[in-house]
């Protein structure tokens, strides 16, 4: 099940949207960031503070959970929710993506996916089909079809037209075939379908229209931040939102930046995910209002100052939620942070974690409140000068 309501429209060409989507485990307010629990964990971070920072849905992977702990383990669960103990929504990528990270150690048929398993080297074999029944056993709100996400080069080769129509086509058999599936099985929830295409508008434009002609009640961008040049990511992330149903949700996979997500919502889409915020956050690049700092760095020895002054965090503003600037002086400060990363202390990455993906979830959520202000515009102006202002 999933009813997408478009509640309003905004910007100078009316393609950001404010939308609310209800799935069987809870409601999403749109356009949302989903914060990515490949393993069934939001690497660090306990699920009562996903709540607390407000994440209202959240990512899982087929492939990650089939190969560790395995079916057997989450059938008898009764799915991911009991398992991980979250209870709200959550959305599985199908596998595609993530064996095609597996670079040499695949082969990819019109069948579907061999590979060895990276975990014991066992031969395994994933299919359209074997990704839907995965995905139900697993009981996600949001399911992906199984696709293949077009490289933009391999070995110093940049995938060329033909190539890329061939495996835009082989996506779009593969969707056929997860649709008929996922209908088989009876799953609940809902699938989406994904656009790919490479590099090449016209075919994106086919891709969309035949999934469009499938009618999934929800679609996806694919094949987007796979190494291209930044201008063609800005250049793809725009083609294609705005010409899919206004009245189904739009998801950009795997993007991207704080800029990115303001740029990818006024170009129409409503749902993100990135491991940014959280691979970042391990490796101590903190996200801020104010631009992007580096804990690690010795500029932050003595700095008692929080992360971010305006921020509502655990990290920031400690429990009492009081923001530095106004006065709360309950958080940790940079010097403490700088401190645990020298120090290699489990709770520096947890700190960071949290900052980092309460900053985007709370940029989604000042989206949201600015185009319920009908002030969508300037909020934009007042988020890149933010930005550039520098910390
Ligand atoms: N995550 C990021 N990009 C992609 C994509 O193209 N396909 C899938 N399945 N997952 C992704
Ligand atoms: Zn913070």
């Amino acid at each position: 099940m999933l009813q997408f309501d478009l509640l309003s429209t905004h910007g100078p060409e009316g393609k950001a949207r404010r939308g609310r989507m209800t799935l069987n485990h809870g409601v999403v307010e749109t356009p949302i960031f989903m914060p990515v629990g490949t393993y069934g964990t939001v690497k660090g971070v306990m699920p009562r503070s996903l709540h607390d920072m407000g994440a209202q849905i959240i990512l899982g992977n087929t492939f990650h959970l089939w190969m560790r702990p395995g079916l057997d383990i989450m059938e008898s669960f009764g799915g991911l929710h009991q398992f991980e103990n979250w209870h709200k929504p959550i959305l599985t990528d199908s596998g595609g993506f993530q064996v095609w990270s597996l670079g040499e150690m695949r082969k990819i048929t019109e069948e579907g996916v061999k590979f060895a398993s990276p975990v014991n080297g066992d031969k395994l074999f994933l299919t359209p089909e074997i990704s839907m029944q995965i995905q139900t056993v697993l009981n996600s709100d949001i399911v992906m079809q199984l696709d293949e996400c077009t490289p933009y080069e391999t070995k110093g080769h940049i995938t060329t037209e033909r190539e890329a129509r061939a495996s835009m086509e082989m996506s779009l058999r593969w969707a056929q075939r997860c649709r008929t599936e996922f209908q088989r099985l009876e799953n609940p929830n809902a699938l989406f379908g994904i656009v790919q295409g490479g590099m090449y508008e016209n075919l994106r434009q086919e891709s969309l229209e035949q999934l469009v002609e499938m009618d999934f009640p929800g679609y996806a961008v694919g094949g987007v931040s796979v190494g291209e040049p930044k201008e063609d990511m800005l250049r793809l992330t725009a083609h294609t939102p705005h010409r899919l149903p206004a009245h189904k949700p739009r998801y950009l996979m795997g993007v991207g930046t704080p800029e990115d997500l303001v740029y990818g919502v006024q170009h129409g889409v409503d749902m993100f995910d990135c491991v940014m915020p959280t691979r970042n956050a391990r490796n101590s690049h903190v996200f801020t209002r104010f631009g992007d700092l580096k804990i690690r760095n010795a500029r932050h020895k003595t700095d008692q100052r929080p992360l971010d002054e305006t921020c509502t965090c655990y990290a920031c503003a400690g429990a009492s939620g009081i923001p530095y600037a106004e006065g709360g002086r309950d958080g940790f400060s940079r010097a403490y942070l700088h401190h645990l990363d020298r120090c290699g202390e489990m709770l520096g990455p947890m700190l960071t974690t949290i900052h980092n993906l309460h900053y985007y979830l709370n940029l989604m959520q000042e989206m949201r409140d600015a185009m319920d202000a009908n002030r969508f515009d300037a909020f934009v102006a007042q988020f890149h000068a933010d930005r550039a202002r520098g910390i």
